[in-house]
């Protein structure tokens, strides 16, 4: 008998912590590495959130929480849901969870049966294929292309959806591409998940905040408020206030779908750290120029990155809507050599030669399901970005 349980044997580790690790090994040879691999704001955590925490402390709520959150944060997100997105929660249809990840994870715990389908737009962020598997499941990967700006569209959501399917997952701004959908792109899909009634949708909105130029943020059951009854609304405070280490999440969704969440949570962490979700309750509730302040810096990267990167030899960087990430192809490098003589066969090779060559750590596309790409994170100085890409410059310039 197997001591480690099957579920195990169906995920593989975080493809983003390797690299990070590989980064930090150089380091720790002496090296000079740039590392673009973390998906976490540079910034630190406002100052009236953290004190909201230390007057917590002080007050003595120290306790275990409601499993489902604390009164006051159920109530500022179901506030935050109505002046943000126009969507009626009432608090009691919201949960707080240990990190965006951790709703996440319970939403499938609670639905997932063995055969049950997810449709998981590629690229996607790596831990929602590892997270249906471990809950039984089976991914289904919906795939995007680079001229439709990495979006799912009506036609390939219609052709991925099958009698077993039990979720689509949007994330709009996308962990890797940083793609988000308009309001008429979410209306195409909602069109087709109108004809499909037993799909419910899974929306993980952790970026809302971080849009830019004259975008504006969507979510699908806004657009489309006959989805409302099937649509988990998943969004967190640790992107848009700097708060990771915080590990607060939250959803809103329809009332038999949270007491089931409810119930694993219960049996699982028993909720959130009441003292973080003090600081979520001033995050969501408090002023909001911290938010507005980073949106303007993040805009500031965005774009003398994608400058940067489409003035390097055999790479395509489009602009992304949102997040702090670009996806650009390096399928001009293809078929080239790098500086060990090592011919580049696919979008891992260009990842590693660029690291032993250049000392710059990025994540291979094929990790988010789709290349010949690689992602870098902008959370991290004008500077560094600035020689990192200089850097990627050389590189391709370098190429045989
Ligand atoms: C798309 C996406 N969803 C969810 C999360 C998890 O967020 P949290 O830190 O709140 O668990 C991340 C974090 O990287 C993310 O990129």
């Amino acid at each position: 008998m197997a001591f480690l349980a099957d579920a195990l044997s169906r995920v593989k580790p975080s493809a983003t912590i390797a690299v990070a690790q590989k980064a930090r090994e150089l380091k720790a040879q002496g090296r000079d590495v740039i590392s673009l691999g973390a998906g976490e704001p540079d910034f630190d955590t406002p100052d009236n959130v953290k004190n909201a925490a230390i007057d917590a402390i002080r007050r003595g709520e120290t306790k275990y929480p409601p499993v489902s959150g604390i009164v006051p944060l159920r109530e500022a997100i179901a506030a935050k849901f109505k002046r943000e997105n126009n969507l009626d929660y009432s608090p009691s249809q919201t949960i707080v969870g240990t990190g965006g990840k951790q709703i996440l994870f319970n939403a499938f715990m609670a639905t997932l049966n063995p055969g049950d389908e997810v449709v998981i737009p590629a690229p996607y962020w790596v831990s929602y294929p590892e997270m249906v598997l471990l809950c039984g499941g089976t991914p289904v990967f919906a795939d995007t292309t680079i001229d439709n700006g990495f979006k799912l569209t009506a036609e390939v959501l219609e052709k991925a959806i099958t009698p077993k399917t039990k979720w689509l997952v949007m994330n709009s701004p996308s962990n890797p591409s940083g793609a988000a959908y308009t309001r008429e792109e979410l209306r195409a899909l909602a069109g087709v998940l109108l004809k499909h009634p037993h799909v419910w949708t899974l929306t993980d909105d952790m970026y809302e905040h971080l849009t830019y130029g004259d975008f504006t943020f969507h979510t699908i059951a806004e657009v489309e408020p006959a989805l409302l009854d099937r649509t988990l609304t998943m969004n967190g405070v640790s992107k848009a206030y700097a708060m990771t280490g915080w590990r607060i999440g939250y959803a809103a969704g329809p009332a038999q779908l949270m007491k089931a969440m409810d119930t694993i949570q219960s049996q699982q962490t028993s909720g959130a750290c009441t003292i973080a979700q003090w600081a979520a309750v001033e995050a969501l509730n408090g002023p909001q120029d911290f938010v507005t302040r980073n949106k303007a810096i993040f805009q500031g990267r965005r774009d003398l990155v994608v400058s940067m990167l489409n003035q390097a030899a055999g790479i395509k960087c489009p602009v992304p809507e949102g997040a702090f990430y670009v996806y650009p192809s390096c399928a001009g490098v293809i078929g080239r050599k790098g500086p060990s003589g090592k011919v580049i066969t696919d979008d891992q090779d260009f990842v590693t030669e660029l690291l032993e060559a250049e000392g710059v750590a990025v994540v291979h596309g094929s990790a988010f399901g789709l290349g010949p790409n690689f992602r870098i994170s902008y959370a991290t100085s004008e500077e560094l970005l600035e020689e990192s890409c200089i850097r990627i410059q050389r590189f391709t310039a370098s190429l045989m």
